[in-house]
């Protein structure tokens, strides 16, 4: 089956899907996206996601391309059109296109909207991964990292020094040496007491909507939760490390820069949190 892409009020075959060349989103990556998770074809916190989504067109001063109850029916046709039971639907929205390249804009033009959708093998919550390795690398981005905007240079720099390194993930760190978040993934540890220490949602990180998932869940089930930076030295001492995010979900973290983190293994609060957000998923897809 080909896949449909969603591109500016049409549904076509992902191979003939394109964008003008003086999208300013080709041009100068002027423009924002949102990747979600589906599971049993149910959207996996919506809310949260157009939440963010509308936040980071207003702090870019990009328009709305459409309403939000036509934005739902398009995910929802997105969905539907390429047969997702698990999967992800990513969806693009840059300023539009402008004939002269111009680094000033108007703010009356009309944005692009692109939406696709794949489908994961099985269902994204069914097992914990085994721990992965993390290497630290300098955070040399913006100072809006909030915005979840489709410039991701240092990200995808800082992936691919991950991927040579047999790492799965890179995490960035400040001018001051605290870890600021990985490169498509927030960053967390579990001290020697049990607390969850994760970055606090400034303009330095993205705010993951696995993230407020994870704390909520977290703070339902007992668990302390400090929002506050750390450094890499206090991650390798730490008890256990994972990170978070739409994709990776919960995953134990067990190596940072070549050091063992605890014992090596997956730990104990890691997979609590892992089953915690599995059976979270699996409510969402029941809710169909
Ligand atoms: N990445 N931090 C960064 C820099 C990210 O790119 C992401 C998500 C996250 C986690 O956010 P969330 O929990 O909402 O997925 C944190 C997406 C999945 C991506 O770029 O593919």
């Amino acid at each position: 089956m080909s896949r449909i892409a969603y591109v500016n009020g049409q549904y076509v075959p992902n191979a003939e899907a394109s964008v003008n060349i003086n999208d300013r989103g080709y041009v100068f990556a002027d423009g924002i996206y949102e990747v979600i998770a589906v599971t049993k074809r149910q959207l996996v916190d919506p809310e949260w996601h157009m939440q963010r989504l509308w936040r980071s067109l207003a702090e870019l001063q990009i328009p709305e391309p459409m309403s939000d109850p036509a934005m739902r029916a398009v995910m929802k046709q997105v969905i539907r059109r390429n047969r997702v039971r698990n999967g992800f639907i990513y969806m693009q929205i840059t300023r539009g296109v402008a004939q002269v390249r111009d680094h000033a804009f108007s703010t009356e033009m009309r944005p692009s909207i692109v939406m696709t959708a794949r489908n994961t093998k099985a269902v994204v919550t069914d097992e914990m991964s085994d721990g992965v390795k993390v290497v630290s690398i300098p955070d040399i981005r913006w100072k809006r990292c909030d915005i979840k905007s489709i410039s991701l240079l240092p990200n995808i720099l800082g992936k691919q020094i991950a991927k040579e390194a047999g790492a799965y993930e890179a995490w960035m760190v400040d001018e001051e040496g605290f870890v600021t978040e990985g490169t498509s993934s927030n960053a967390w540890i579990v001290t020697k007491d049990g607390e969850l220490v994760t970055r606090p949602t400034d303009h330095a990180i993205l705010r993951g909507i696995t993230r407020t998932s994870i704390i909520a869940l977290a703070e339902k089930a007992g668990l302390t939760i400090i929002e506050r930076a750390f450094t890499i030295e206090e991650a390798k001492a730490a008890k256990e490390a994972f990170v978070t995010s739409t994709t990776s979900l919960v995953k134990p973290v067990t190596e940072l820069d070549g050091d063992i983190i605890g014992n090596g293994q997956p730990g104990s609060v890691t997979e609590k949190l892992f089953a915690l957000y599995a059976a979270y998923n699996d409510d969402i897809g029941k809710s169909a």
